[in-house]
């Protein structure tokens, strides 16, 4: 293939190179179309064609249903990894040695405290305040309890920003939990894993003397974690680039990207599967009267859990969850009749024509949400357990964003609004 693209505009030719990526991925670089052409731009919303970076992290491709991470499949690392060790591949590039992990690991636990203060915001919030808001305005109060701005020319002061921010939020997470529940807030313990840790941290209760580790529990969220800690550039982790790029600090671009993920498109699906399937479960269970009202083009119904803007043959990370949902619910000794449901409506979208021309198969929301409940995690919290699993994906973003020093994020828009008009005072209108 030749390596130059030709654009003709009014009859003149313009040439922009092509670039490819290591997976052979081909892009037209039109950095140089605007000053070339004398102001012609792209038009592509919801950025369905359009490469905002180079990025070393993570490769993925939807036709082929492929996800790695730093070279890595997603399918060896949920069966092999733990989620401390790919959150260090993801971030620094590599596997780290067990002295790496090590050290990794004892300096997490070393910021793995807040200030007393951050209850003090915590206990504002009222009942009915949605986690992912709790979590989203406490991470960015992190800022004002660590002010100084990170110097990102070094490299220490990018790794303890690092391990403080993947110190400090599984405690956010889990005290955004236990605030709901009703729970005293907890520390945790530094002698246990970092999974164990975060499980302990939001389930131990003030009479128990001993909190018992389930290991069906800690595999579960293990893998949970691996599966969702990056995807890269979808709507949260373009999010952390893009605030990330104007030089705002971590800790605000990371809450920028809690927010990206709350919505019921992207990361809020989880919820909303599980939502959709109890209203289903409620309304009798018949899961073909969801399908049709999915199908209506005049019905805002959404199958939740289903199409994606990348896959369009399977979700890798679908796979491994229907399958780890079976193995959590059959090892924990639940029956789910919402496990049904969902099956059921699997097989009839598979099989539905409407479904299978527009490729749209189950994501990664479809299953985990199951897995969640069994855990006993409440729905409002699964997008939670999404953050905590996106946390490293979104930290080794913003990391590769700001070593690579990408220019502030700016897109152009195609202006259709009134041309200029003249104003009159309100009397003479
Ligand atoms: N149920 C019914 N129809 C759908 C669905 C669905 N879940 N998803 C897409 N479609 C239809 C859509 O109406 C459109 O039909 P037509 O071509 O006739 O107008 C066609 O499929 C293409 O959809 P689109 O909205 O143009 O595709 P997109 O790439 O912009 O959106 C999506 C992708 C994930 C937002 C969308 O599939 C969706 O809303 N799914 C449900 C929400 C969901 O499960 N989100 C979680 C995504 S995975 C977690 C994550 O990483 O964010």
């Amino acid at each position: 293939m030749a390596n130059i693209a030709t654009i003709e505009i009014d009859g003149k030719k313009y040439e922009f190179p092509l670039v490819k990526g290591s997976e052979d991925e081909v892009a037209i670089d039109i950095k140089a179309l605007r000053s070339a052409t004398g102001g012609v731009i792209t038009l592509d919303p919801g950025y369905k064609n359009t490469g905002s970076c180079e990025s070393a992290i993570t490769f993925l491709d939807g036709e082929k249903g492929i996800l790695r991470y730093r070279g890595y499949s997603i399918e060896e690392l949920a069966e092999k990894a733990d989620f401390l060790e790919v959150a260090y591949l993801l971030i620094f590039g590599e596997l780290p040695s067990a002295e790496k992990l090590n050290k990794f690991h004892s300096d997490i636990k070393k910021h793995s405290v807040v200030d007393d203060d951050v209850k003090k915001i915590l206990d504002a919030f009222p009942k009915s305040a949605h986690p992912m808001g709790v979590l989203s305005s406490l991470t960015s109060a992190l800022t004002a309890f660590n002010p100084s701005s990170v110097n990102v020319e070094s490299e220490e002061e990018m790794y303890n920003a690092i391990v403080r921010i993947l110190g400090k939020f599984p405690i956010l997470v889990a005290w955004t939990m236990r605030k709901k529940k009703g729970l005293p807030l907890y520390y945790g313990d530094s002698s246990l894993g970092y999974v164990e840790n975060i499980l302990k941290m939001m389930f131990k209760q003030p009479n128990e003397e001993k909190y018992e580790q389930n290991p069906i529990l800690v595999n579960a969220l293990d893998k949970l974690l691996i599966l969702h800690a990056d995807h890269e550039q979808n709507c949260s982790t373009s999010t952390v680039r893009i605030v990330g790029s104007s030089h705002a600090g971590l800790f605000a671009s990371l809450s920028a990207g809690i927010s990206a993920l709350w919505g019921p498109l992207h990361g809020g699906a989880n919820q909303a599967v599980l939502e959709m399937l109890e209203a289903i479960k409620e309304d009798g269970g018949d899961t073909k009267k969801y399908m049709a009202k999915a199908k209506d083009k005049n019905d805002p119904f959404r199958l939740m859990g289903f199409g994606h803007r990348v896959y369009k043959n399977f979700d890798p990370r679908a796979k491994i969850i229907k399958i780890a949902a079976d193995e959590v619910l059959g090892d924990l000794g639940i029956e789910d009749p919402i496990l049904d449901i969902a099956k059921g409506l699997e097989k009839e979208a598979l099989e539905d024509s409407y479904f299978v021309d527009r490729k749209l198969y189950p994501n990664v929301d479809f299953y985990s949400g199951i897995i969640y409940r069994g855990m006993g995690i409440p729905t409002d919290m699964f997008t939670v357990m999404f953050a905590l699993g996106r946390l490293p994906g979104w930290i080794a973003q913003w990391r590769e964003m700001r070593l690579r020093k990408e220019p502030i994020g700016r897109p152009r828009q195609m202006y259709t609004g009134e041309t200029e008009r003249k104003f009159a005072p309100v009397n003479k209108r």
